[in-house]
């Protein structure tokens, strides 16, 4: 049988847990081969109980080989038109051989409202680079939330004629959610120390942007690095931002889930 025809992708269950956390962490421990700069793999790669609690906020697929378990693929589901591929990895016996493509393929069919497919991957990845260009996602910007590991942003259109829309700045209104927004940095404010009583009461710089496109401009609240990295001029994605006012003025916030992207 042809291996399109013998790979599935199935819903997990709590129950796949830690087949799904043993396959992970055979795979990912394969990064050392493909230009990572140590051992390890992303965070919880390697624990069951990730492998659970990441089943509350993104749709969470096992790869079948005929019957058997060969990997896994995590897909967040904020808005119909855009999806981000948050994880995939397949057991290294099995590598090589069109499942991860296949299983690629069989998540973006279930998702036939999508317009757009994002992801992210170390820039020292050699083979998730070819992996991901080979199937026509492109590289258009730089994710740098982790200082020890730079990240290529990649994007993938899924019908040319029908391009995924960004939201007009100028659109923008207190309490909007899971937005995604392209603009340019016009200004940058000055870093100011907060306590934070979520983050049991750490220090931490934030300061504001100001962050336009042609429909209109927004206060962009920066943190930590993101200060640093941010300069005036630079051309930003803001996936998953939710917009919150503060004092009667707007801003738009990156969030935990969110992401900030330079582009290219
Ligand atoms: C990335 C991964 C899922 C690919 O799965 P796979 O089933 O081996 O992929 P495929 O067989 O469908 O490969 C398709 C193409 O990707 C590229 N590719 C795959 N492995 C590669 C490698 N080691 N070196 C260079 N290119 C590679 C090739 O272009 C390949 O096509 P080809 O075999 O015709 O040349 C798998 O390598 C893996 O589990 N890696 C560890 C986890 C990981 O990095 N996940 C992604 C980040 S979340």
């Amino acid at each position: 049988m042809a291996m399109k025809d013998r790979v599935k992708l199935i819903e997990v269950t709590i129950d796949d847990a830690e087949v799904l956390a043993e396959i992970s962490k055979k795979a990912f421990d394969t990064d050392i081969d493909v230009g990572s700069p140590g051992e390890g793999g992303p965070p919880g790669y390697d624990e069951p109980e990730f492998q659970v609690r990441v089943m509350d906020y993104f749709d969470c697929y096992r790869i079948l080989l005929d019957d058997e378990t060969v990997g896994g693929v995590y897909v967040a589901s904020k808005t119909p038109g855009h999806k981000v591929l948050e994880r995939i990895f397949v057991d290294p016996d099995h590598h090589r051989q069109g499942i991860g493509t296949r299983a690629m393929e069989l998540a973006m069919e279930r998702y036939p409202e999508a317009r757009l497919w994002t992801l992210g991957t170390p820039e020292w990845n050699v083979r998730t680079t070819a992996f991901y260009e080979k199937l026509g996602f492109v590289q258009v910007g730089w994710d740098n939330a982790d200082p020890e590991s730079k990240g290529r942003w990649y994007e993938k259109t899924m019908d040319p004629s029908q391009p995924y829309e960004m939201t007009p700045i100028g659109e923008l209104t207190d309490g909007m959610k899971d937005m995604d927004i392209e603009g340019e940095i016009l200004e940058k404010g000055i870093a100011r120390e907060v306590r934070s009583r979520r983050r049991r009461w750490q220090t931490l710089s934030v300061a504001n942007a100001g962050f336009g496109d042609d429909s209109g401009r927004i206060v962009l609240v920066l943190w930590n690095e993101q200060i640093r990295q941010v300069k005036v001029g630079d051309r930003i994605r803001i996936e998953n931002g939710y917009v919150s006012s503060y004092r009667g003025i707007n801003q738009l916030n990156v969030g935990w889930a969110g992401r900030l992207i330079h582009l290219i």
